[in-house]
């Protein structure tokens, strides 16, 4: 089954062409992150406007890839291909959301195929299974980190997801992107910038100074604006470096995630970690989920970095794999809809 499927929550407009669920035949991303770095956070109004000048020639660059990887002798002909278009419908800025839809619904009417909505959270998901050579045991716990969400989530199956915990105010991207503000990184979207700075650190003369919220709860929740405030007191105290700052910023939030997820794959007794979302990104995030995963003899799956910030490949394998066709006039944007929404 090939679906088509296009993103436009945020700050990205995307599109892709994906077989099966698991296998990516075409990907095009367009950002207008430098416009909210000039204005140091995204404004929705031009987020918006951006998605409306970026649709098409996405769609249509698209089209065009998919056309050249597969030797078709027309565009008309790979369209005629697709079998679905995929959408996320939330959550998400309503103005970006709505772009996307609208195009997806023209699609969907002019090619005559079905169309699916997708749960940009549940989509993250299943990054993990493009291109996997692995396969991917359930139960699962998986743990969705992005600019926007904090979620920790039982995945008994396909489609059966159960809500284990999340983060109470900020959510782990946003911390990292407003500690490297405090740090003069970046005024938006810092997270990969602090990151690139806490690796050049060479001794973490901070170490087990900052907080490591909700660890001694017993429970699944998380919570980073103290953590931050903790951050933006060091800072202040210009005592020590931009490096060793962003290295126990760092640390804090990965031992805090790591802990937990590990804490929840005991307690429900998983095969199997799935990471998700933009942070998953974070090469330190990435090493020590593989290192303690391994250390209990648990498989954790992490997508490849180009698939942890948003496109629209993952759109389309989560729309393989809960594929319920919905109806056009019941298609709309729901900027608000949380990770249980929409299974
Ligand atoms: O999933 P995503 O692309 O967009 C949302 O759905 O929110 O996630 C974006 C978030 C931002 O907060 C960004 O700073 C963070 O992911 N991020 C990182 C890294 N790369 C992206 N955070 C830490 N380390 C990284 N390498
Ligand atoms: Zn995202």
């Amino acid at each position: 089954m090939t679906i088509f499927g296009i993103e436009t929550s945020c700050d990205e407009t995307a599109a892709a062409v994906v077989e099966n669920g698991v296998k990516e035949i075409c990907s095009v991303v367009a950002s207008s992150k430098e416009l909210h770095e000039e204005t140091g956070g995204i404004v929705p109004e031009v987020a918006a406007r951006k998605q409306v000048e970026s649709i098409t020639p996405v769609i249509q660059e698209c089209f065009e890839r998919y056309k050249e990887s597969q030797g078709f002798s027309s565009i008309k002909d790979c369209m005629r291909s697709v079998d679905a278009v995929a959408v996320t419908v939330g959550p998400g800025l309503v103005g970006s959301l709505v772009v996307g839809i609208e195009a997806a619904k023209a699609l969907s009417l002019a090619l005559g195929k079905p169309i699916i909505p997708v749960n940009h959270l549940v989509g993250h998901i299943y990054a993990n299974f493009i291109d996997n050579k692995d396969t991917i045991e359930f139960p699962a716990v998986a743990l969705l980190v992005s600019g926007g969400h904090t979620d920790l989530v039982l995945v008994k199956d396909h489609h059966k997801l159960e809500y284990v915990g999340g983060t109470l105010d900020d959510a782990a991207g946003e911390a990292f992107d407003k500690v490297a503000r405090l740090l003069g990184l970046s005024k938006y979207l810092g997270g990969a910038l602090l990151s690139k700075k806490a690796q050049e650190c060479e001794e973490n003369t901070l170490k087990g100074k900052l907080p490591r919220p909700m660890l001694d709860q017993d429970n699944f929740d998380f919570s980073f604006s103290g953590l931050k405030t903790a951050a933006r007191r060091i800072v202040e105290e210009k005592k020590y470096s931009t490096e060793v700052i962003a290295k126990e910023f760092e640390d804090a939030v990965v031992d805090v995630l790591t802990e937990k997820t590990i804490k929840a794959v005991k307690k429900f007794g998983v095969k199997t970690i799935l990471l998700g979302g933009g942070v998953s990104a974070n090469t330190s995030l990435r090493d020590r989920f593989m290192k303690e995963s391994a250390r209990i003899g648990i498989k954790t799956h992490i997508p490849p970095i180009r698939l942890c910030t948003d496109n629209a490949v993952y759109i389309a394998g989560a729309a393989f794999f809960n594929n319920r066709p919905e109806k056009y006039e019941k298609i709309d944007a729901n900027p608000a809809l949380g990770i249980m929404d929409l299974l």
